[in-house]
């Protein structure tokens, strides 16, 4: 999704989430960041879990992996900016090895995608050899290079079920390939290692626990949940899935099982609805703040370059999947 808000739409947005003078400073940094972008010719792509000052202040696009996976193989500038996770920008410069591609912060990385090793899925094809390999898109560009398909939370069951194969390696989202398996007759060799550290934490009791309390409750979850909590949800999905679900559920209380700042970003989108405020941080994602961004366009740091005989393969699997995620259906 595209953004283009004036910086009073922004103070608008940040207005029932911050203090005054939290907002005061963020503006100051909000407008240096947004001038550097233009004397760069920069793009930055903001995943839905960036905190609010971040989120509507200075993204071009937002979205969910997929989303802006396909955005960054569009966009038209000298530098990608990535307010996400290391994979996400990894995904970036593989689909754009001509370009500057940028992260604020190298250490904001990934449970899942540290659950796995490239010489682990070789070890997998070797088990069960002739076996199509489909990998998550929350892993390094390595694994990616040893992977048939790659797939995100909004397209994963479509694409297993495109694979001409009775059974799939699907790696490294355990619970994913746990909530894929039970809508799909393929048999899935799962990753056990392979957990998101912000979904594992919830519980199906958690969910009980606020049905309780509120009995017009909806309940959405993402699907790096385990299959106990998925099932005790109304819907679940990909973080821009859940954005969407909303627009046509219209209950006002709504629990959000994913990380925090969703809940924040959707709150001024949604004024009439009334967020639960619980929720799990993820620390990885938290690491990219607007000082650290200023800092990134200013200095052009830090470059996330993948080696061209990796990116080459790791490209084919991205390629792929947007082929059959993005498929007309005759
Ligand atoms: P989405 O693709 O649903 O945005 O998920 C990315 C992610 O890391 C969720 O934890
Ligand atoms: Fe990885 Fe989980 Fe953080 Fe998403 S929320 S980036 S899956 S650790």
């Amino acid at each position: 999704m595209k953004l283009d808000l004036t910086i009073d739409q922004v103070k608008e947005k940040l207005e029932k989430l911050y203090m005054p003078h939290e907002i005061d400073q963020a503006i100051e940094l909000i407008k240096e960041i947004r001038d550097l972008k233009k004397q760069k010719n920069a793009v930055i792509l903001g995943h839905n879990y960036m905190t609010p000052d971040v989120f509507y202040g200075v993204s071009d696009y937002v979205g969910d992996s997929l989303g802006l996976a396909k955005k960054a193989a569009e966009v038209q500038a000298d530098i990608i900016l990535f307010n996400g996770v290391h994979f996400m920008a990894e995904t970036a410069s593989i689909l754009n090895p001509d370009k500057k591609v940028l992260i604020a912060d190298l250490e904001a990385g990934c449970s899942l995608a540290e659950s796995i090793t490239a010489d682990d899925v070789r070890k997998l094809k070797q088990q069960y050899p002739g076996v199509p390999v489909v990998t998550y898109i929350n892993c390094s560009a390595e694994v990616k290079a040893e992977t048939d398909v790659c797939c995100t939370s909004a397209n994963a069951l479509k694409i297993v079920e495109s694979i001409d194969s009775d059974t799939i390696i699907f790696l490294p989202d355990v619970y994913l390939g746990k909530n894929i398996q039970k809508f799909t007759n393929k048999k899935l060799i799962l990753w056990d290692k392979g957990k998101c550290m912000v979904h594992e934490q919830y519980t199906k009791e958690d969910i009980e626990y606020y049905r309780k309390q509120f009995n017009d409750l909806l309940v959405i979850a993402h699907p790096e949940c385990n299959t106990d909590v998925t099932e005790a949800s109304d819907f679940t999905g990909s973080t821009s899935q859940m954005a969407d679900f909303i627009k046509n559920h219209p209950q006002k209380n709504v629990l959000l099982v994913t990380e925090c700042s969703m809940a924040d970003n959707l709150r001024s989108e949604f004024p009439d609805r009334n967020f639960i405020g619980t929720c799990h941080t993820c620390p990885h994602m938290k690491k990219i703040t607007l000082p650290k961004i200023r800092d990134a366009l200013l200095y052009e740091q830090y470059e996330v370059k993948v080696p061209e005989e990796i990116a080459e393969k790791a490209r084919k699997s991205i390629l792929r999947m947007f082929e059959i995620s993005y498929q007309k259906v005759k």
